[in-house]
């Protein structure tokens, strides 16, 4: 009913809406749709109410809600449903149960709080209330599951330029798949996949990106290391610009890969907004530790790396720093 009166509120952004109509066109008492813009009041909404001329919409606030997003989305696939939760364990094992159920292709979960946030590697990811961007995708690419790390690149690289276009800083990313600026990390991306031999099932794209923490919101073991865009801008950034950007860039490089085969785009921006290309690197995997510079990706998404006396690595998967 909330959804409805907004989208009713908002559809009239100039005048007035009175009780009587909003009562009339949703079919409950203007006693109920007063409680209902109370709780929006509640929620944020500045809502404006004039005696014998009716409710207005002044303001909203920057959550995340389906309403929200998707009023000025431009995308054919991704974002169509969007399923939003005040709070909720961790949008990636949602994703993953809904996919497991059937849920379409684009499906997006997005949620204000995570309380148990999940990271790469089995770390864990702070998520705290409102500040940031904590969101999963559902595709089902038709392609082989050989093809999974490049649902990475391309998704960090969707990201990276949604950051880019939405604040003008040049973030950039480090192999795989986090985005930093001056080597601090601002997103991280938890990429999850089921698949048989020669089908993927589904993938679950998990960004979780830091939005208008200050450093005291991160615990203290990674304040020296993460960073939020609002410290960096010194300004709060909108969330809802972000999301609907991140979702219009990932389906444009989705769909030049999955229905064109075209990953060459993806690759050139990769290496164009890569932090560690031509620098010194350490990537660490189970057991090893290579050292040397970052010389390249393949395009298969590997990072290739030449040790001092020549050798040359191609690293599938780990950790690297610089
Ligand atoms: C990393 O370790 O860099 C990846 C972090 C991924 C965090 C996001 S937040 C939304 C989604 N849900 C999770 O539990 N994790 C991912």
């Amino acid at each position: 009913m909330r959804e409805k009166i907004l989208h009713l509120l908002k559809k009239y952004p100039q005048e007035h809406v009175s009780g009587e109509k909003l009562s009339e066109q949703l079919g409950v008492s203007r006693t109920a749709i007063w409680k209902h813009i109370n709780a929006l009041r509640e929620e944020g909404y500045n809502i404006e109410s004039i005696p014998r001329k009716g409710y207005i919409l002044r303001e909203s606030p920057d959550i995340l809600t389906a309403v929200e997003i998707q009023g000025e989305l431009h995308t054919s696939l991704l974002g169509k449903k969007i399923m939003h939760f005040d709070s909720i364990g961790s949008t990636n094992d949602k994703a993953k149960d809904l996919a497991l159920q059937g849920a379409e292709e684009g499906t997006v979960i997005i949620a204000e709080e995570q309380i148990k946030g999940r990271g790469r590697r089995g770390s864990q990811w702070v998520s705290p209330k409102g500040k940031g961007i904590w969101m999963s995708i559902i595709l089902r690419p038709d392609v082989l599951p050989k093809n999974a790390p490049k649902f990475t690149l391309l998704s960090a690289v969707a990201v990276a330029q949604a950051i880019r276009e939405v604040t003008a800083l040049p973030v950039q990313i480090k192999w795989p798949n986090d985005i930093i600026y001056q080597n601090k990390k601002v997103c991280g991306i938890l990429t999850e996949m089921s698949a048989e031999m020669d089908f993927i099932n589904y993938i679950v794209v998990g960004m979780g990106i830091n939005i208008n923490e200050s450093i005291k919101d991160f615990p203290e073991e990674i304040q020296g290391k993460a960073t939020s865009l609002r410290e960096i801008k010194g300004e709060n950034i909108s969330r809802q610009r972000l999301v609907r950007s991140i979702l219009e860039n990932l389906e444009k490089f989705y769909l030049e890969f999955v229905k064109e085969q075209n990953f060459q785009k993806v690759l050139e921006l990769w290496k164009s907004m890569s932090g560690i290309l031509g620098k010194e690197v350490r990537a660490m995997g189970n057991n090893d530790v290579i050292q040397g510079i970052a010389v390249d990706i393949n395009q298969e998404g590997a990072l290739i790396i030449k040790e001092d006396n020549g050798k040359i690595h191609e690293i599938t998967f780990g950790e690297v720093s610089l």
